[in-house]
């Protein structure tokens, strides 16, 4: 879904980058054969955004999330430290156990409370450990065009019942994928522009919500005739949980643009007017 979203930005943005776009099954990270196919790609630099995304699934396959988050972001890491080019990697405010009362900083320390979570943060960890030159960028609740995404989810559900019941007590930022896209953007060609920007950064869409509210406001917006009750986690019972509190701050991204993503209404409002 973000790939989808980033090739697009980075092809018709005029940019002076040449995308050479990847995915399964042509390049599988988990392969041992990985990082030499990479490196004979040549790339400049590495956006690496392949994951195992299905946070409920991975609780039950630990084996096959730990490979592609972790093992597989190491075979990334090892080609770039090869070409000696930099590495941009996404991560999630699920590295974070959510037990904090305010949104969590770049520097506050993660202690995840699921699998994905887990494997997420041994990927920021091989990516930190191999290289000297990267981006890790943390981001959470993520929806855009081409990609399964909590939007999408809403507004099939509200088309088919008139009550749907979302969670109330997870506070947390959304995150348009075009919004992020273009911030990567920014941030590789201030990076090319100035000195350089590396390091680790929170990029969301500004001010929090929750769950319950983003899905009332989805609604809203469609007009769709569906009402929606607020529950908590543990009716939900999902097999893996979830931070109670996953907001973050934007804090190295605006003292870098002086400047914060547009808030999530504005974001979701042009979502859904493109997509809709
Ligand atoms: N979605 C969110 O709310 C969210 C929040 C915070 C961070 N993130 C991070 O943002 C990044 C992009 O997420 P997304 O929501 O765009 O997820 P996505 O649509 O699931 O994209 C992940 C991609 O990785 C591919 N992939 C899986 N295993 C692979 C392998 N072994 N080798 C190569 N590619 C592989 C998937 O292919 P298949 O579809 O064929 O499996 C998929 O195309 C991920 O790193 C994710 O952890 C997401």
């Amino acid at each position: 879904m973000l790939g989808k979203a980033l090739v697009n930005k980075l092809t018709t943005n005029q940019s002076r980058f040449t995308i050479i776009p990847t995915d399964l099954p042509d390049l599988d990270i988990t392969q041992s054969k990985a990082p030499e196919k990479i490196i004979n790609l040549k790339p400049t630099l590495v956006i690496h955004l392949a994951a195992y995304t299905n946070v409920d699934r991975a609780e039950l396959n630990s084996n096959g999330v730990w490979k592609v988050n972790s093992l597989g972001t190491r075979n990334v890491a090892l080609a770039c430290q090869k070409l000696k080019v930099p590495i941009l990697y996404i991560s999630t405010d699920y590295i974070f156990d959510g037990e904090k009362n305010t949104p969590y900083v770049e520097w506050d320390l993660p202690n995840p409370i699921s699998i994905y979570g887990t494997t997420k943060l041994e990927g920021e960890l091989w990516v930190k450990n191999l290289l000297s030159e990267y981006w890790i960028l943390r981001t959470s609740g993520l929806y855009g065009k081409g990609g399964k995404n909590f939007v999408s989810a809403i507004i099939e559900n509200a088309q088919k019942n008139h009550e749907i019941k979302v969670v109330a007590d997870q506070i947390c930022c959304t995150t348009y994928t075009n919004d992020l896209a273009l911030a990567i953007l920014q941030l590789i060609t201030h990076n090319l522009q100035l000195t350089t920007n590396f390091g680790v950064y929170h990029i969301t869409n500004s001010e929090w919500t929750t769950w319950y509210e983003f899905a009332q406001a989805i609604v809203k917006a469609t007009s769709l005739r569906c009402k929606v009750l607020p529950i908590n986690s543990q009716e939900l019972n999902r097999p893996a949980k979830r931070p109670n509190n996953s907001r973050l701050c934007n804090f190295t991204w605006e003292r870098t643009f002086r400047k914060p993503l547009r808030n999530w209404k504005e974001a979701l409002s042009e979502y859904l007017k493109v997509h809709r």
